[in-house]
């Protein structure tokens, strides 16, 4: 399999173009959006992750990696396309595979390799892919190899994931399975294990599944732990110490595109027996409108006055808004009437309420909320804060400030969860400041 053509150039199809062509293959990435096309041909690449500019740049110059708007004929397709959740129904909007799918037809040929990557229902690439594929005139199942891998690399890391990950190939039958395995070998260098494909795609599923009821848990915890004056950060400490525990850290929602999604492909394809992870899924959603709610206990008039939003990507240091809860808390917040300065210094794309500066955010607002917890933000000290501000105050939704400190030089900081903070009003600076503490450590 010497010519392989990815299929959609996005966060996860543009890094595997490139690290097939590193690893010596010659690679046709193929992308329906001409903005990703022609920035490419400029050698230029449209998201952010480190490292990748550099190695797109080198296979490109290279010519080991061609760019078109439509599949070529090659050896081998790996198809890396969105599958967004329809919010609507819960459902997955399968119609980009669909059409992918559909664009290899005039150029497949016996002996090709197919592969999805992209995460989907169990099921999807039978009941889906394979009838689309038979409009070729050639049998999947013997003219073939079929099959799905799913990606399970972290943005901010990906280049190293890809190669190092454990990957999963899911054939149509074992014969697929291996000539995917053999694909993947070309860079892969942690196991490859082989499987069905429907065992493939729940598998996927799963393994954000166990993150999103995961997440459900210390987010749970983090609001009973405000009702009974308790710091969940600490509660998190301490738990974390038992051999067999490992609590997550609760947050202002989840976000992205695989860890609020992929639980609703599990939940559409057994809805009577997913009674945890549809509820796992509710606590999550409802994160965004809490961290409102605690909002509203901070300002002195409801609806009334200046808030700054740091940061909109959903995770710390990539420029990705998918799914954000921060935008979900933009939303409620402009709905309830405050004025809303977001930043974010990753993501360039526009978003309501968006500045160009930190300093534009905090000028003259009343309350900061910390959505993100960007390396940019770490920087933050109160005497900045104070500077700027017309109410020194700050809701931490991801415990990246020192309370402490910042409660000292009379900035507040509440940190999401810690309900030793409640009771504010009574409590001085200093006081309020200290309640971030935590329990008394040994
Ligand atoms: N982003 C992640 O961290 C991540 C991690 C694991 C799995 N996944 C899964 O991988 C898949 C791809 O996700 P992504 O984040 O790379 O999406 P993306 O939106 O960043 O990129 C998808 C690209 O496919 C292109 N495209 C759409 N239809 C096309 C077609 N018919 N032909 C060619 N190009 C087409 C789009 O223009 C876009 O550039 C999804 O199923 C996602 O759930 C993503």
């Amino acid at each position: 399999m010497e010519t392989v053509c990815v299929v959609g150039l996005g966060y996860i199809g543009l890094p595997t173009a490139i690290v097939f062509a590193l690893n010596g293959k010659h690679v046709v990435g193929v992308d329906t959006n001409p903005e990703v096309v022609e920035l490419l041909h400029q050698g230029k690449i449209h998201i952010e992750e480190p490292g990748l500019q550099d190695a797109c740049a080198k296979v490109l110059q290279e010519g080991r990696l061609v760019v078109s708007e439509r599949p070529v004929p090659a050896d081998a397709f790996v198809i890396t396309v969105p599958t967004p959740l329809n919010h609507e129904t819960n459902e997955a909007d399968l119609s980009y595979v669909e059409r992918a799918t559909e664009s290899l037809l005039p150029v497949l040929k016996k002996g090709d390799l197919v592969v999805l990557e992209s995460t989907v229902p169990p099921g999807t690439v039978e009941e889906v892919m394979i009838p689309i594929l038979q409009k070729s005139g050639l049998d999947p199942y013997e003219d073939l190899w079929v099959v799905h891998s799913p990606e399970r690399v972290i943005p901010g890391n990906i280049l190293y994931e890809l190669e190092h990950n454990s990957r999963i190939v899911g054939g149509m039958n074992r014969e697929s399975a291996l000539k995917g395995k053999e694909l993947y070998s070309s860079f892969v260098k942690g196991d490859i294990l082989i499987t069905d494909a429907k065992t493939a795609e729940l598998t996927k599923l799963v393994e954000n599944t166990f993150r999103d009821v995961n997440i459900a848990l210390a987010n749970e915890l983090a609001i009973i732990c405000s009702e009974l004056g308790v710091n969940v950060w600490e509660v998190r400490r301490l738990a974390n110490y038992h051999p067999r525990v490992n609590l997550l850290s609760p947050g202002p929602g989840v976000g992205g595109h695989c860890i609020p999604i992929d639980p609703w492909f599990v939940i559409g394809a057994s809805p009577i027996f997913t009674r945890l992870i549809r509820t796992a899924r509710t606590v999550n959603e409802e994160m965004p409108k809490r961290v409102c709610q605690f909002v509203e206990t901070l300002m002195s008039k409801p609806g009334e006055g200046n808030i700054a939003v740091l940061g909109v990507a959903y995770k710390a240091d990539v420029d990705d808004v998918r799914e954000s809860p921060a935008l979900r808390i933009i939303d409620i917040l402009v709905k309830q009437g405050y004025t809303v300065k977001a930043y974010d210094p990753h993501v360039k794309g526009t978003y309501k309420g968006k500045v160009n500066t930190l300093e534009d955010a905090l000028t003259d607002m009343d309350l900061a909320i910390v959505t993100t917890d960007h390396a940019e933000f770490r920087c933050l000290t109160p005497e900045y804060v104070k500077r700027l501000a017309r109410n020194p105050v700050v809701m931490d939704t991801r415990n990246m400030l020192d309370s402490r400190d910042f409660g000292n030089a009379g900035v507040l900081v509440y940190t999401l969860g810690n309900g030793k903070q409640l009771g504010k009003s009574q409590l001085s600076y200093a006081e309020a400041a200290s309640a971030s503490d935590g329990a008394w450590q040994v």
